[in-house]
Parts: C-alpha cells; sequence; structure tokens
C-alpha cells in the first residue's frame, strides 16, 4: 500500500484579488487572528501525518521562507527575557516538518507552480494543498482516509450555492463518487452539480506528465484540466471535506475566517465584546 509523505504548497500566485497588501505581503502568511494562515495549513497537513513540505515560492515571497526557517536573534532574545513558551512556541515552526522550497519564476497557473516541485516528490502519491483556502477541521486526515481506502486519487470538495459555483471547478460524481465530469467556473445553469473543488488534493506522480503536456487554451497550466485528463484513465474520487471553508485570496473571505476564529477563541471573543 502506497503511503503518502509529502505534500506541495504553492505559493507563488500574484494575489490580484488581494492587492494592494499582495503587492508586498504575501497573502499566504496573512494572520488568522495570531498565526499566519500557511502555519495554520501547516499545522494540520502534520498532524495528519505528512513529514515533507514543499513550497512553491515566488520573488517577493522570501517572508514565507523566513517564516519556516529558525530565527536565531529572536530565540536568543526570547530565552534571555525568560520568554520560555514563547520561544518553544517560535522554535516549534522551523521543527513542524522537513521544509524545502522551490522556485515558479513565470506565474503560468497552479499546475505549473506544481509542476516546479516534481524533483521534489519522491512518493508515488502526494498531498496538493493550495496556500490560500483555509478549512477549520481535518480536511487532509479526510482526503487521505479516502486515499488509503481507494488507492486512487482523491480530490476535496464541497457544496456550494449555486450563485457560487461560477467561482470553482465544479464536479459531477457517480454513486461511489468517483468523478466523472470537470468543468471550470461554470455558470449556474451550466453546473453538472453544487459540489465545488476545494483546493485540497492526493494525486498520483503521473500527474506531473500530464501537467507537462498539456497547457491549456490560456497557456496557463492548470491542475483541474490534468485532473480531467487522469479521470480518463483511472479513477479520480471527490471526497465532501467537512469544516468550515474560507477562501482567504480575498479580504472578505479571510476577514470571516478571522472572525470565525475569534468567535471560537474564549479570550478573543470576550475582548471583543468588551469594545
Ligand atoms: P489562486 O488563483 O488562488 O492564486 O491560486 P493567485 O493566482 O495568487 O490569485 P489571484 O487570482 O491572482 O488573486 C491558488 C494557489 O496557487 C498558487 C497561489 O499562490 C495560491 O496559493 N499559485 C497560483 C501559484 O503558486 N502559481 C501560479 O502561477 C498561480
Amino acid at each position: 500500500m502506497s503511503k503518502i509523505s509529502t505534500a506541495v504548497i504553492p505559493v507563488a500566485g500574484f494575489g490580484t484579488r488581494f492587492l494592494p497588501v499582495a503587492k508586498s505581503v504575501p497573502k499566504e502568511l496573512l494572520p488568522i487572528l495570531d498565526r499566519p494562515l500557511l502555519q495554520i495549513l501547516v499545522e494540520e497537513i502534520v498532524a495528519a501525518g505528512i513529514t515533507k513540505i514543499v513550497f512553491v515560492v515566488s520573488s517577493g515571497k522570501e517572508a514565507i521562507r523566513n517564516h519556516f526557517s529558525p530565527a536565531p536573534a529572536l530565540e536568543k532574545k526570547l530565552a534571555a527575557s525568560g520568554q520560555q513558551k514563547l520561544l518553544t512556541e517560535i522554535q516549534k515552526i522551523s521543527q513542524l516538518a522537513d521544509f524545502e522550497f522551490v522556485e515558479q519564476v513565470e506565474m503560468l497557473g497552479d499546475g505549473h507552480a506544481i509542476l516546479q516541485a516534481q524533483t521534489k516528490v519522491t512518493d508515488d502519491n502526494f498531498l496538493v494543498v493550495f496556500g490560500d483556502e483555509l478549512i477549520f477541521g481535518e480536511p487532509s486526515k479526510e482526503l487521505l482516509s479516502v486515499f488509503n481506502a481507494k488507492q486512487s486519487a482523491v480530490v476535496g470538495l464541497q457544496k456550494v450555492a449555486p450563485t457560487e459555483l461560477e467561482n470553482f471547478g465544479v464536479v459531477a460524481v457517480d454513486s461511489d463518487f468517483a468523478i466523472q465530469k470537470f468543468v471550470e467556473k461554470p455558470k449556474p445553469e451550466e453546473a453538472p452539480s453544487d459540489l465545488a473543488i476545494v483546493g485540497k488534493y492526493i494525486v498520483p506522480q503521473k500527474i506531473f506528465n500530464i501537467l507537462k503536456q498539456h497547457p491549456s487554451a490560456s497557456g496557463e497550466i492548470r491542475l483541474i484540466d490534468a485532473l480531467a485528463i487522469l479521470a480518463q484513465t483511472e479513477k479520480v474520487f471527490g471526497k465532501v471535506l467537512t469544516g468550515k471553508r474560507f477562501d482567504c485570496g480575498q479580504a472578505a473571505g479571510w476577514l470571516a475566517a478571522n472572525f470565525f476564529a475569534a468567535e471560537a477563541d474564549p479570550q478573543i471573543a470576550k475582548a471583543l465584546k468588551k469594545n
């Protein structure tokens, strides 16, 4: 049985929906309360058993590497001032997993970003997690449990409202939840279901070859197109993920994620009520 130990997280995009802040601050590091979004994603992935994480970065995203590297001067200061709890918390970040960084020089799509990680992925199958989608829950564990049962590619799904479907890749599934059809950003009347793809996947090594061979008409290389091709020759399963989801790639979704996290944190919720 194939075991999955590696996750690829593409974080190289321009973040145009989150400009101007994304001009100089990686949107993937924006805070959910006091933790960067990306740290929350990494902690969830690691809790699911992943030990190696490959970030696909671009120039201007150096802060991501910094966040997951040791910070000797800061650690020295925290030790000297006796802030042991904070010191431990900061030291833990760089020890969460084996972190690797590859660069995407031209932003030619999420699939092109994933391709840049090929030399770092040695497992037969690997997890892909987009760096700007947050689900409060255990989405990686849920995907892995389907993979362990089926030994086949798995795509994370959630039901969305008809008016929202045109922001997503949408799928049709059979009674066994094998995906029959992928439609990118359909109009509500053209959507094959209300099941949207939510930026979390388990894919086989062969996805790299498909990505290489099939750029879309726009010249972008997109994972959804490669999955549609993969599904012609082998089963690709959908898994409806539980847990509240937020698109943190734009201000409204990111803010909503913060409100959700604030309400779940008794101290912050109390402090907010006072204001
Ligand atoms: P998005 O489409 O949400 O990110 O891609 P984007 O391109 O940064 O966003 P907009 O549309 O311009 O606002 C999902 C994930 O894939 C990464 C992004 O960083 C994000 O985490 N991505 C996207 C890349 O790494 N490279 C790309 O060429 C495109």
